[in-house]
């Protein structure tokens, strides 16, 4: 690896921690960074490293979205073409981005599909925010791939709670499995300024710095969605068909500096799928109607249920305006339907009864949002700090339009006659 970042040197230099994580010859890597530490910038290298080297590889980047992986194929892509500008590099964006670079490949997918990749082989696999995956793509995914290869393995996360990444972050402190670990503030990148830092910290909690820039792995009696809440939401990918049940959406409308989200759910309260999670900012208030209204027209029929408190009231009304042939109701939030409405979620999802795939601006909102009590003992439920809890209060709102599941039809018999005749004998024996 010295060679190879004396090579690189002209275009890149690592900052001390990434020179740690690249020449560490484990095969199993965890490392546990803060915001823009530079993981993906790390990885490029690892990755254009093992391209530069005689054996054919194989790579595959996860992440829990596409766009995320393909950031790291985008600058693996850069990173060759600035090495070796005459090389021959072969580039397809479709159906996931794939590249060929001599005998080496590397490919991007999202850890969505994780079915489809059983049976592969990899000689390398980096997952980007591998905390945010559920475990079963590194464990019955990812690791299988390696299998017979005796591969590589690099997990790279902000941390998320004490979850999988966490306890494997832990087995490399421990010197387990010859896995090697470390954690890292966002501050070891020299390029990321101490100015951007104090924002940072004016911006968010005190608990949420520490988990997004000094990747402390945090789990607090105060969180609204524990853990364990979440990990048993996520799936890798949606089971097939969706539970029967009617389409139900939710929308939280952006306030000041703030999104507007729209979650859209199906199913029922005992069984539930997010079938999609948007948000979008800085429009005019008619423009975000109209993008709402779009979405929502792509699923005839659903239940809509909007945030009603403040400005919401007058974009409900413009709504209903748009979607004459839709049940679109209000909720006016407050202290005291808010928490039940949230200890809801927090319910469907730890029963399994709420499935979803990754999301990780969801998965952060979560697990930054905090319950408290107020002087005069009521429950304050909202995300710590002045972070964002949008995409939390849309699907909450989707998922509390879901009806309980409409009973299986019952069995239908003879008239039961309460008497020692021979009719009771009889309507009883036909119900066994
Ligand atoms: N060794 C380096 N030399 C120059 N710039 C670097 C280096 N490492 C990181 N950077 C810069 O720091 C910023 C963050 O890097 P990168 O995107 O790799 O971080 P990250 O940890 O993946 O961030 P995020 O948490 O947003 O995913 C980028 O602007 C990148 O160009
Ligand atoms: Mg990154």
């Amino acid at each position: 690896m010295n060679d190879f970042l004396n090579q690189i040197a002209p275009i890149w230099t690592p900052h001390p921690g990434q020179r740690l994580f690249l020449e560490h010859p484990a095969k199993f890597k965890v490392l546990a960074c803060g915001r823009r530490w530079g993981k993906t910038e790390a990885c490029a290298v690892q990755i254009v490293a093992a391209m530069h080297r005689d054996s054919p590889t194989e790579h595959l980047i996860l992440a829990p979205t596409l766009e995320q992986a393909r950031l790291l194929f985008d600058r693996v892509e850069e990173m060759l073409r600035a090495l070796d500008p005459t090389q021959e590099l072969k580039v397809r964006s479709s159906p996931h981005p794939r590249l060929t670079f001599g005998p080496h490949r590397l490919t991007a997918r999202s850890g969505h599909v994780p079915r489809s990749l059983r049976g592969l082989e990899a000689t390398h696999i980096v997952i980007d925010e591998a905390a945010y995956l559920p475990e079963s793509v590194i464990t019955e995914v990812a690791m299988p791939m390696l299998a017979t290869t005796d591969g590589s393995l690099t997990l790279i996360s902000t941390p998320h709670g004490r979850n999988h990444f966490w306890r494997f972050h832990q087995m490399g402190l421990r010197g387990e499995h010859g896995i090697w670990s470390r954690s890292a503030h966002s501050a070891e990148n020299p390029h990321v300024s101490p100015a951007f830092l104090q924002v940072q910290r004016e911006l968010v909690s005190e608990r949420a710095y520490r988990v997004e820039y000094e990747a402390a792995f945090e789990d607090s009696l105060s969180r609204v969605f524990r853990q364990e809440v979440i990990d048993a939401a996520l799936v890798p990918s949606l089971p097939s068909p969706h539970p029967a049940g009617p389409v139900c959406i939710g929308v939280d409308w952006a306030r000041w500096s703030d999104f507007t989200a729209v979650a859209v759910v199906q199913g029922s309260r005992e069984g539930a799928h997010l079938l999609s999670l948007s948000r979008t900012q800085g429009r005019s208030w008619a423009e975000m109607v109209r993008s709402v209204a779009e979405q929502i027209e792509a699923h005839p029929g659903a239940r809509v249920v909007c945030d009603a408190s403040g400005l919401g009231d007058p974009l409900l009304e413009s709504l209903k305006e748009r979607l004459p042939l839709h049940r679109v109701d209000g909720l006016v939030m407050t202290a005291a339907n808010k928490a039940p409405l949230l200890d809801a979620l927090a319910w469907q999802m730890e029963k399994r009864a709420l499935l979803m795939t990754p999301h990780p601006e969801l998965q952060r909102e979560m697990e930054h949002f905090e319950q408290s009590r107020s002087d005069s003992g009521h429950v304050r439920m909202a995300a710590a700090g002045s972070g964002h809890d949008d995409l939390v209060i849309a699907l909450s709102l989707a998922a509390s339009a879901l009806p309980h599941r409409i009973a299986g039809i019952p069995l239908l018999g003879a008239a039961r006659r309460f008497s020692r005749n021979r009719t009771h004998r009889t309507s009883c024996r036909s119900f066994n």
